[in-house]
């Protein structure tokens, strides 16, 4: 049978096929690693309204609970309906451009459509209200939220990050009342009395770090 191709030519097809199998190869590797990307940290989504926690949370000096209202009794923090941001915005700033997918959410009733910045597999169960009410403050998990211009994440959330601190939580809890305070990198724990350390933790009301590093405490 008479050969099509030539012997170079047919090198030069092997070639080009073993080239186009390394772009697919690195399109896809590229496109998990960039979906992927959406735990990674510091990376910043883009928002329907560019909302920034530095202005909000660091200059106006809001509590995280007036907008994230069932992060203490629930285990969703919940992003803030409308009405909260119309508070204000009712008031300052109520044309800028900026603001319209607000003024639109109100006029229609339905949410502004925040994109997830931090989120956990399916397969894992988190609650907040079990972290805030026994005093893990919120800037041990998501950083220095008060000088972020837009939300990005400051950990990754793997397993053994959060098995590092169920091994021995007490260290790193906070009276429950403080537990929004973002300027904890004053409170040295190391340099504390175990007097202080002892009082958070009897504030800290039938904490059970036995099973806290219990596969089924975090996969249901
Ligand atoms: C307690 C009052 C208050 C609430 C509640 C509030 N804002 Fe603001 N917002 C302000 C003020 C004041 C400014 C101007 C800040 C500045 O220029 O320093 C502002 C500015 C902004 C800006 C302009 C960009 C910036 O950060 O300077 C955006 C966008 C914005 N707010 C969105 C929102 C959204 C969305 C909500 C609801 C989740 C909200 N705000 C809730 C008071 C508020
Ligand atoms: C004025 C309202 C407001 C206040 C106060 C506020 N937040 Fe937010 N927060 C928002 C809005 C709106 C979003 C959604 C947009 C975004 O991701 O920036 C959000 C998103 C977040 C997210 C990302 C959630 C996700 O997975 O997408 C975290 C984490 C968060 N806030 C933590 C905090 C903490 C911690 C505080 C207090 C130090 C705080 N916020 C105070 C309005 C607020
Ligand atoms: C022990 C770590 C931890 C602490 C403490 C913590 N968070 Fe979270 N937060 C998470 C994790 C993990 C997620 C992702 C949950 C998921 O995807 O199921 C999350 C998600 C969120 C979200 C996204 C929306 C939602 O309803 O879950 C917001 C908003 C938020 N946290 C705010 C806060 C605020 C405000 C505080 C403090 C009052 C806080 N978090 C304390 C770990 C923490
Ligand atoms: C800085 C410390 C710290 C980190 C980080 C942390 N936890 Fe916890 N976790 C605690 C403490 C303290 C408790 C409460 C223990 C108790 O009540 O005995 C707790 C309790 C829990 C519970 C039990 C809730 C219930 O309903 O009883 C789950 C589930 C959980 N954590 C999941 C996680 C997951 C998932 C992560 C990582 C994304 C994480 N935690 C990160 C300190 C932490
Ligand atoms: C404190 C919470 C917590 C406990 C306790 C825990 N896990 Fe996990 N696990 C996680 C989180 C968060 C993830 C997802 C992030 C990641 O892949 O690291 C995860 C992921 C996994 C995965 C998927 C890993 C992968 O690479 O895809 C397996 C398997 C797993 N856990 C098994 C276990 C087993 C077995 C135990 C008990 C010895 C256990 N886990 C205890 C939080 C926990």
């Amino acid at each position: 049978m008479a050969q099509i191709f030539t012997a170079s030519a047919d090198t030069r097809l092997r070639a080009l096929i073993m080239a186009a199998l390394g772009v697919f190869v690195f399109t896809i590797t590229g496109a998990y690693t960039f979906v992927g990307a959406g735990h990674s940290v510091g990376w910043v989504r883009d928002q329907p309204v560019p909302f920034s926690h530095q202005h909000h949370v660091g200059g106006l000096g809001l509590d995280c609970r007036y907008c994230h209202t069932s992060v203490e009794t629930s285990s969703r923090a919940g992003l803030p309906a409308t009405h909260i941001c119309m508070t204000c915005h009712s008031q300052i700033w109520t044309n800028a451009e900026i603001l319209a997918p607000v003024r639109q959410s109100l006029a229609s009733g339905k949410p502004i459509p925040w994109r997830r910045v931090s989120r956990l597999p399916d397969y894992v169960y988190f609650n907040h209200a079990a972290h805030i009410t026994k005093g893990v403050p919120c800037v041990t998990c998501h950083g220095r939220v008060d000088q972020m211009p837009l939300m990005a994440p400051a950990h990754s959330f793997q397993m053994g990050w959060c098995l590092d601190c169920h091994r021995n939580p007490l260290p790193q809890l906070r009276p429950p009342a403080d537990v929004t305070r973002m300027d904890w990198t004053d409170w040295n724990p190391d340099a504390s009395s175990k007097e202080e350390i002892a009082r958070v933790a009897t504030a800290v009301k039938s904490l059970h770090p036995d099973t806290l590093t219990d596969c089924n405490t975090c996969h249901r």
